[in-house]
């Protein structure tokens, strides 16, 4: 089987080494890809937005399986272009990923689904904006309504923060076209939990869940970022509210998406979060594998199970079971380039030591190569960390012990992934 996976981050770092795992007579390929993807396959060199590039390549590389990481080329209609070439792909249409492109569209879905989630307005035009704030109970939360990596929800202590905030969306332009449109919510109290789970538009697998650590500094505190580490399993998790999040979230919004004419196939990831009585609200939906919570994830899935993807992506996937449960414990430590997520430095030199021992995955997020053989800092997310036990404590103490061996100047990581889960262990 030839493989195309497209991006090039620590997200598809995990991919490809998991698919390699499954499927080691695979033929991998990954454009762009990144150093880390060169140790596994063909790094083509064609940027993930470049829709026409990529059909062309799929179709000069007989590509069996396309797996798209990111968002954008989603949003941009990869999927349905590939598919009309004839490739199988695992990934939603255009239409499906207005999910997560479109804020807006996914309070409108949740809203006629009957999925939990947060009253909202939706505007467009400042004066009414500001005019709906001015009455408002504080906090709240001003969302971008399109695409902003992550950093598009701003949680406002205050109406006049949240003001000043709807006026750089609406007014100054900040966010450019993502933030045209913005989604005001009521604020959440709660625990954060992403759930993943792959589905072909019916029927749903659902992945073991994490939590992310989107905040830049230790405690979550500080501003928010694309994510600066995860972990897998997460204790609160109980069937009971798998079963929850499937009957009261899944499914729902599954059905109101095929009831649309947008039938929805590839990875559907909530993030909720949970109120104190247990229900399920959801943030945002995504329409891909979180990133860090892959290389979290996909290393503890039971071997064989990236073969789902290949299942759902040609059709008449029928799946021998509802959950998958995790074979382990992993914590991901995102180690940063000084900057990040502002402006993230580029171009030291990274030590990777040799010997980083067993039960340690390094995905290279930002990372590039030069023709020597040095290895540089090329982005702000530079490298995950993945520590594997059988325990999230014991993977933390790896993973954070790897993190601090790895150097280049202006390294930033936290060193307390997973506290939530250490300290919820170590509760009796
Ligand atoms: P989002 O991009 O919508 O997932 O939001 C990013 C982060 O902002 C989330 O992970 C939460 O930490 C926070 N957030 C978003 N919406 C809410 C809400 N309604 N209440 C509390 N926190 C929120
Ligand atoms: N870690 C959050 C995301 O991938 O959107």
């Amino acid at each position: 089987m030839r493989i195309l996976v497209v991006g090039g981050g620590g997200r598809e770092h995990a991919l490809c080494w998991a698919l390699k795992r499954d499927t080691p007579e695979a033929t991998l390929f990954t454009a762009p890809g990144n150093p880390g993807t060169a140790a596994l396959g063909t790094n083509l060199k064609i940027p993930a937005s470049a829709v026409d590039g990529l059909v062309a390549a799929a179709a000069e590389q007989r590509i069996d399986l396309v797996v798209v990481g990111p968002e954008a080329p989603l949003a941009a209609g990869l999927a349905d272009r590939l598919r009309a070439a004839g490739r199988s792909v695992f990934g939603p249409t255009q239409a499906a990923a207005r999910l997560e492109s479109s804020k807006a569209f996914a309070k409108e879905v949740m809203q006629r689904a009957g999925v939990p989630t947060a009253p909202s307005r939706t505007f467009r035009e400042l004066d009414p904006a500001l005019a709906y704030l001015a009455t408002h109970a504080e906090p709240l939360v001003v969302k971008a309504s399109g695409l902003a990596g992550g950093k598009g929800a701003v949680v406002c202590a205050t109406r006049a923060a949240a003001q000043r905030t709807a006026r750089a969306m609406l007014g100054e332009g900040a966010f450019g076209e993502a933030g045209r449109e913005i989604v005001v919510e009521e604020f959440l109290a709660g625990e954060e939990l992403s759930v993943l789970a792959v589905t072909d538009g019916e029927r749903i697998v659902i992945l073991p869940p994490a939590q992310d650590h989107k905040r830049l500094l230790e405690g979550d505190t500080g501003p928010n970022t694309g994510g600066m580490g995860a972990y897998c399993p997460v204790g609160l998790v109980t069937d009971a509210l798998l079963e929850r999040v499937r009957r009261q979230v899944l499914e729902p919004t599954l059905q109101e998406m095929a009831a649309r004419g947008a039938p929805y196939q590839g990875v559907l990831y909530a993030g909720l979060m949970l109120a104190p009585d247990g229900t399920p609200y959801v943030l945002e939906f995504n329409c891909r594998f979180g990133d860090p919570e892959a290389e979290a994830v996909l290393p503890v899935l039971p071997r064989g199970a990236t073969s789902q993807l290949a299942a759902i992506a040609g059709g008449g996937w029928r799946p021998d079971r509802d959950v998958i449960p995790a074979t382990g414990a992993a914590v991901t430590t995102v180690l940063a380039a000084r900057g990040y997520p502002e402006q993230p430095e580029v171009g030291a030199t990274i030590q990777l030591p040799p010997d980083l021992g067993d039960d340690v995955l390094v995905f290279h997020a930002g990372t590039a190569r030069d023709a020597d053989g040095t290895l540089r800092v090329a982005g702000g997310r530079v490298l995950a960390v993945t520590g594997l036990a059988a325990s999230v404590a014991a993977a933390a103490e790896r993973s954070a012990g790897v993190a601090a061996r790895i150097t280049f100047e202006g390294k930033a990581y936290r060193r307390d992934i997973g506290w939530r889960e250490v300290a919820r262990a170590g509760t009796p």
